[in-house]
């Protein structure tokens, strides 16, 4: 998509509101749980900002529907190997690595700087392959895809949120939201209908038509992580999100990835070197030289308390 592409110019606060069909008042109309799963993650969008703005918990943990759908399907990593040659040197990154993650759980990866964090997001995000290993993410085993398959079924099923936000600068706020949708079906109306939704989930609907330029650090990033949702993927890979913000500003995403993670299911992987930034995830893995070390479980009440 060229940048005067879309037709995704700012009409002032309110307007995703109008769009969205519901007022501020949490008044969202309640989609059943077939029209939430039919149309391509736009219903999943509106049922997360419903509940957002109405306060309600989301879907009955204890309709044994929503739990079933919640048990399955996470990121599995089988004997993962890579190797990266460097000036003839064959660097083993990650070393035959066993890994489970569950599925709508909230994951921080801390390593030392080295120790094949990004390499590990790229192989879950099917940016890379591993050299052997099988790796399966909601339910889809990466190696068996190539080419355009994989581009679809990355765009499709993960949003990568990175440390220096990857905004396009002369895009507002909205075209940069709606970019992935360029390799849908869904019409400009549709496109812009998803952003705008995505933009009011962050609580930025009223700042669709600023460029990257024109918003703060943690704005930016905000903007970056309703991109990645646009599309309504099941993962969130996040590299470092907090790396480049001031600590207020990393508190509000963190809070946004704790919601996207409770309120919407998302399963959430998140990589960072702030050891309070981590304790706002569920599990902690540590990886040390490409090998897992502990896996430690978060208190409840510790990631609520946690301040980055
Ligand atoms: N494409 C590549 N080619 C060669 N070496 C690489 C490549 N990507 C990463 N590495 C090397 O692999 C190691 C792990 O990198 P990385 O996964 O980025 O670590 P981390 O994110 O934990 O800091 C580093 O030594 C890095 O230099
Ligand atoms: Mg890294």
């Amino acid at each position: 998509m060229r940048p005067g592409d879309t037709d995704v110019a700012h009409e002032g606060p309110g307007v995703s509101s109008r769009v969205m069909g519901a007022g501020r008042s949490g008044t969202l109309h309640q989609a059943s749980p077939q029209e939430w799963s039919c149309d391509g993650g736009f219903a999943t969008l509106c049922w997360a900002l419903y509940f957002h703005e109405s306060g309600s918990q989301g879907p009955d943990a204890s309709n044994p529907e929503t739990r079933a759908h919640s048990m399955n399907e996470g990121i599995l990593l089988q004997g993962v190997t890579k190797t990266y040659s460097r000036g003839g040197e064959e660097l083993r990154v990650l070393d035959n690595l066993d890994l489970t993650m569950d599925e709508g759980r909230f994951y921080a990866l801390m390593g030392p700087s080295g120790s094949g964090k990004t390499t590990l997001l790229n192989l879950v995000g099917g940016l890379d392959l591993p050299d052997s290993g099988s790796v399966q993410v909601a339910g889809q085993d990466i190696r068996s895809l190539r080419g355009a398959a994989l581009s679809a079924w990355r765009a499709r099923s993960v949003g990568f949120v990175f440390q220096g936000f990857n905004l396009i600068p002369v895009l507002s706020a909205l075209e940069n939201v709606a970019l992935p949708l360029a390799l849908t079906p869904l019409s400009r109306k549709e496109r812009r209908q998803h952003a705008l939704a995505a933009l009011d989930l962050v609580d930025l609907g009223d700042r669709a038509g600023h460029r990257p330029g024109q918003l703060s650090g943690g704005q930016e990033q905000r903007v970056a992580i309703a991109r990645a949702i646009v599309t309504d993927p099941k993962v969130l890979l996040c590299d470092e999100p907090t790396g480049d913000l001031d600590r207020a500003a990393a508190d509000q995403v963190l809070a946004l990835l704790q919601r996207l993670n409770g309120e919407m299911k998302k399963t959430v992987l998140m990589v960072t070197h702030d050891a309070a930034a981590a304790a706002r995830a569920q599990r902690i893995v540590h990886l040390d030289k490409g090998r897992l070390g502990s896996i430690e479980e978060v208190q409840a009440e510790q990631a609520a308390g946690a301040k980055p």
